[in-house]
């Protein structure tokens, strides 16, 4: 079961391995909570999406971990990068992104931001807003140079999944309204420092069924033949990231590949590049977050393991209910308790599991949770005066530490 998730995750001799390396071994070395990605997976990952997409550019969503080290790997594996601020931009280019292959999409980009990656000279822009169009045509002016840039349409398709995380439907914040883009086009077609190159689109994160996406392509491709019916040269079209990932033992964990089939019949005849922005679906399962047990308290009712890992460490149970398989990193016996496992803050939405059922467990005890190389040490935080956690990387039984734990004096530092 623990290979559906990850074929690099095993347990030896009773003891849990990630490429060969002991995690138990990892916790007592660099302490937790501890983040431990697998390398050897994130590079399979992205080579999925090179094998299903062959024609395709494929942009790492760096928000989903943007650890430079991971960066580093997808851009290894001829990976380009989605970012969505100034400081997403320079991680990217710090680990060597070629601009050429960033795109760069958000609904409140700074002028600062924008200067920054005009001067980069980056693909394009995914721009969300009427008023962005002007304010980088402005940008383009006072630099001197077009600003590529594509245009980001609601096409108004229910991706079926948290509605946190769902952002291609008319009431989001995201984008422009897919019957409103011809006319967006036809004004950014007036705008002298811009050259229009693309159409993005975006739906969603964690989809687990891909005809969402079916709905959002076709709508996407009628608009790019309207659009080049009237000479627009639309060059790229970027369909988004947002495909799901195995969170609990009987999800799916969909390939890159079910996704070009569902999506590749209604782009045949296109001419433009493929775009796509997978972050979840690269780094998800090729991390680990490691937590040590404090203490077992039975309230009668109710029964809690109390671990070192919080909120501030992974937020997703927290903000979006989201279930994080648990397992033991040492095993012990085949006796399950029904617990919630909580973390050390003063918060009543501090639980990383509710109701569970996992083995028993005893306090100094390590447990792994799975899922978690995205969206959980880049939402991290240092809520209640806690350093954030270390991060190390695995490959085939090599450790790197890519993220120092951060002291107290890092926390007055950060002020
Ligand atoms: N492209 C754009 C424009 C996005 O907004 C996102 C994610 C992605 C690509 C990557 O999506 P992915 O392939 O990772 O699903 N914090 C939430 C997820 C927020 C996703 C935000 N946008 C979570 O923990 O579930």
């Amino acid at each position: 079961m623990l290979k559906e998730y990850n074929p690099y995750l095993e347990y030896k001799d009773g003891e849990l391995h990630l490429e060969g390396v002991s995690l138990k071994n990892l916790a007592k070395e660099y302490g937790t909570p501890l983040y431990v990605y697998s390398a050897s997976y994130i590079r399979d990952r992205v080579r999925a999406y090179r094998r299903a997409f062959p024609e395709a550019l494929i942009c790492y969503a760096v928000k989903a971990n943007f650890n430079p080290s991971i960066i580093t790997l997808a851009k290894e594996e001829g990976a380009g990068a989605d970012v969505v601020s100034g400081g997403e931009l320079y991680l990217a280019l710090k680990a060597g992104v070629d601009p050429s292959k960033i795109v760069y999409a958000g609904v409140g980009k700074t002028v600062q931001e924008i200067e920054f990656a005009v001067k980069q000279d980056i693909l394009m822009f995914n721009v969300e807003s009427s008023m962005e169009l002007d304010v980088l045509n402005d940008v383009g002016q006072s630099l001197g140079k077009k600003v590529r840039i594509a245009i980001r349409v609601n096409p108004d398709v229910d991706p079926k999944t948290h509605p946190y995380i769902s952002t291609g439907m008319k009431k989001s914040k995201f984008g422009i309204d897919i019957k409103q883009a011809k006319k967006e086009y036809e004004y950014a077609r007036k705008l002298k420092n811009l050259e229009i190159v693309g159409i993005h689109c975006h739906i969603g994160s964690q989809i687990l069924d891909v005809s969402p996406y079916i709905e959002a392509v076709e709508k996407v491709v009628e608009l790019y033949w309207d659009l080049s019916k009237s000479g627009f040269d639309i060059k790229y079209l970027d369909l988004g990231g947002g495909l799901g990932i195995k969170y609990q033992p009987d999800q799916a964990n969909p390939e890159p590949e079910d996704l070009a089939h569902a999506i590749m019949p209604s782009l045949k005849d296109v001419k433009a590049q493929i775009i796509l922005e997978p972050g979840r679906s690269i780094v998800g399962n090729g991390g680990i977050l490691i937590t040590q047990v404090q203490f077992l308290k039975d309230k009668g009712h109710k029964h809690f393991v109390i671990v070192d890992a919080g909120m501030n460490d992974l937020i997703r149970p927290a903000i979006y209910s989201a279930y994080h398989h648990i397992v033991p990193v040492v095993e012990r016996n085949s006796k399950y308790i029904k617990t919630d496992v909580v973390g050390p803050i003063c918060e009543t939405g501090d639980f990383l599991a509710l109701d569970r059922e996992i083995p028993y467990v005893e306090r100094g005890d390590y447990l792994a949770v799975l899922s978690a190389g995205a969206y959980g040490f880049a939402m991290s935080s240092q809520y209640n005066a806690r350093p954030r956690a270390c991060e190390v990387l695995v490959e085939k039984g090599s450790v790197k530490v890519i993220r120092k734990r951060e002291t107290y004096e890092d926390i007055i530092y950060s002020y």
